[in-house]
């Protein structure tokens, strides 16, 4: 690309008016192979549009987890939970990103005590005091996507272990949020996660991760919550992915149900918990766009 032409990213500015220094400095680094250090490609870097439409889509999939999240009660059924989510989402212009992805039959996920993610709402699930439950829902606004997941606790109390590997979940995502700098490194967020759950005796999920997304559900990045620092793809300002570490009371394995095939379970039958959010890289850190 010359110094005059329209630059990739769409602004309709010149390149040296618009991403020149930005590619310069990305082409600065001596990427390290073995540190796995790689550029982002420029297909997940995001215009100011883009991320303003997921900025949107993350106003709507913020408020239909807050009602999800008002539906959580003792006796309630997953099921309901799931078509109140979609009417809203629907009401809001909005599709519900899971239902149908790769054959997914609901519209979002409702994962309970040793179900680490993917549950499938049902009319026959019903959720029992003392249970720890994951919802995770994506809208697509616009054709842009906006990705987060919460806990609740049903009833509002559960025993003390339950109710601090729902907390240190929380905290190991918020770690792995902080430890997101623009020109800092993707594996900064797997070591700062990894550590936080081994400081309290639990194990971090890693056949599955955060993920980019925007445009579409699933982009690059793949985002491992273990890793050392200093390793894997450059933050840089435009990226948006999510951060939604899987953490486990007991060990670290999953196994996958052989009837519907999505259910992902602890493989010992352990705790497990999650939280989500999707994030910018900004000039100066992050911004949330979707909790
Ligand atoms: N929302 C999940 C994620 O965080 C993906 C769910 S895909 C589904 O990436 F098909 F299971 F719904
Ligand atoms: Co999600
Ligand atoms: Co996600």
């Amino acid at each position: 690309m010359n110094r005059n032409d329209l630059c990739w990213c769409g602004s309709g500015l010149k390149y040296k008016k618009c991403h020149l220094d930005f590619d310069e400095r990305i082409e600065s680094y001596r990427y390290d192979v073995f540190k796995s250090q790689c550029k982002p490609p420029h297909d997940i870097i995001l215009t100011p549009g883009d991320i303003e439409g997921i900025r949107k889509s993350g106003v709507i999939n913020d408020a239909a987890l807050d009602l999800a999240g008002s539906m959580v009660e003792p006796g309630q059924n997953t099921g309901a939970i799931d078509e109140a989510v979609r009417e809203f989402i629907e009401k809001n212009g909005g599709i519900p990103a899971c239902l149908n992805y790769e054959g997914f039959p609901k519209s979002i996920c409702i994962s309970i005590n040793e179900v680490v993610c993917h549950g499938i709402p049902s009319k026959k699930t019903i959720l029992k005091e003392g249970d720890i439950v994951n919802i995770d829902i994506t809208t697509i606004l616009d054709g842009y996507y906006a990705d987060a997941s919460r806990m609740f606790i049903v009833g509002g109390h559960t025993t003390p272990e339950a109710e601090k590997l729902v907390r240190v979940a929380k905290e190991c995502m918020e770690l792995g949020i902080e430890a997101v700098k623009p020109w800092g490194w993707l594996g900064d967020v797997g070591a700062a996660v990894n550590a936080h759950a081994k400081a309290n005796g639990y194990s971090v999920v890693t056949e599955l991760g955060g993920h980019g997304v925007g445009k579409d559900f699933h982009v690059e990045p793949f985002v491992p919550h273990v890793g050392q620092p200093g390793t894997g793809m450059l933050l840089v300002p435009g990226m948006v992915f999510t951060v939604e570490p899987m953490i486990n009371a007991g060990r670290y394995k999953v196994t996958v149900d052989k009837k519907d095939g999505w259910t992902v379970r602890t493989k010992d039958g352990s705790l497990s918990a999650q939280w989500e959010k999707t994030i910018l890289v900004t000039e100066t850190g992050t911004e949330v766009l979707s909790s």
